[in-house]
């Protein structure tokens, strides 16, 4: 069943969990997904990149997803992940086949996107379609050299009261030390746990947390063993996936983990079965492998059991 954003992360944010947000790029990644979704019984977030759309094609990738939604009980939505240039943004919400976007402004001057969002809310709200919004810069925590360099670029919680207030944004997409990609801290995993709190105390809306991925140990141990180079990969723990939870973030987006799992059993197909050729054979080990790993993802955010 296709549905909104704002209805599924309406009642995580009262429930106080998250539910994941997945990167599809193709076939195999949506129904691995949909096949987690499915054994824990939980809400899910389909969503695409810019990078998908210009891969696959917004057109084949929207089939995908909304046959997939079709044929399920689940609440699933379709979002567009980061969509940075607003005329993608708008080809998005004009063609249809999405239930939510994010407009990412994060990059621009806070009086820039705030003019962008709320330009992209008009026209989204006006369909009946979710928006994401996105204050300060996802980098690492580690990235800032001084004090006064994360002060300016995590985000501000008294800036992101006024930012959603003068967007009417649905969900806030924040800064608090996450970075995109496999490599996210060289030391222990953290996050500015107390910036967030202040985010939602004063925002009071769905929090979303990008580059959360976990790099689960067990994926990235196989992905080494048959040749992956991912030795100082590090994620989000699940520790402190948790407490972002706990913290008030209600959605939580999760690519790098699925091109681990993708990875991982793509390799291990080829080096143990050299003679197959039938990429069938090689693409279903690693859909089972994607399987295992949202379906632990939704356990630990506190969406399985949800739907
Ligand atoms: O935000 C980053 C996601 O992992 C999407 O990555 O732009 O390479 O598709 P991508
Ligand atoms: P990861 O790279 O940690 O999986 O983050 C994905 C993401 O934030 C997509 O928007
Ligand atoms: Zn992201």
């Amino acid at each position: 069943m296709l549905v909104t954003l704002k209805s599924v992360l309406s009642k995580a944010h009262r429930g106080n969990y998250a539910v994941g947000a997945f990167n599809i790029n193709n076939l195999e990644i949506c129904q691995a997904v949909m096949a987690a979704a499915e054994r824990v019984r939980a809400p899910v977030i389909l969503q695409t990149s810019e990078g998908a759309i210009d891969y696959a094609g917004m057109d084949y990738l929207a089939a995908i997803a909304r046959l997939a939604a079709a044929k399920t009980r689940l609440p699933v939505v379709f979002h567009l992940d980061h969509g940075k240039n607003p005329a993608l943004v708008e080809r998005a919400i004009k063609s249809g086949y999405y239930t939510s976007v994010m407009i990412d402004g994060s990059a621009r001057s806070y009086k820039e996107n705030v003019r962008i969002t709320k330009k992209i809310v008009a026209m989204a709200h006006r369909r009946g379609i979710s928006v994401e919004a996105e204050l300060g810069a996802i980098a690492g925590i580690e990235d800032f050299v001084s004090v006064s360099e994360r002060e300016a670029r995590l985000t501000n919680p008294v800036e992101a009261a006024k930012f959603v207030r003068e967007t009417g944004c649905d969900a806030l997409a924040v800064a608090i030390g996450t970075s995109h990609g496999a490599f996210k801290f060289k030391g222990e995993p953290k996050l500015d746990i107390v910036r967030l709190k202040k985010i939602k105390k004063l925002t009071k809306k769905p929090l979303v947390l990008h580059g959360a991925s976990g790099v689960p140990a067990d994926i990235k141990r196989l992905a080494l063993k048959y040749g992956g180079r991912l030795k100082e990969a590090r994620g989000v723990s699940d520790a402190l996936n948790r407490t972002a939870v706990r913290g008030g973030i209600n959605k939580v987006n999760i690519d790098t983990d699925l091109r681990l799992a993708f990875t991982a059993g793509v390799r291990r197909a080829l080096a143990e079965h050299p003679e197959v050729i039938d990429p069938r054979k090689i693409l279903g080990p690693a859909k089972n492998f994607i399987t295992q790993v949202v379906a632990r993802k939704m356990r630990l955010l506190g969406s399985a059991g949800k739907a």
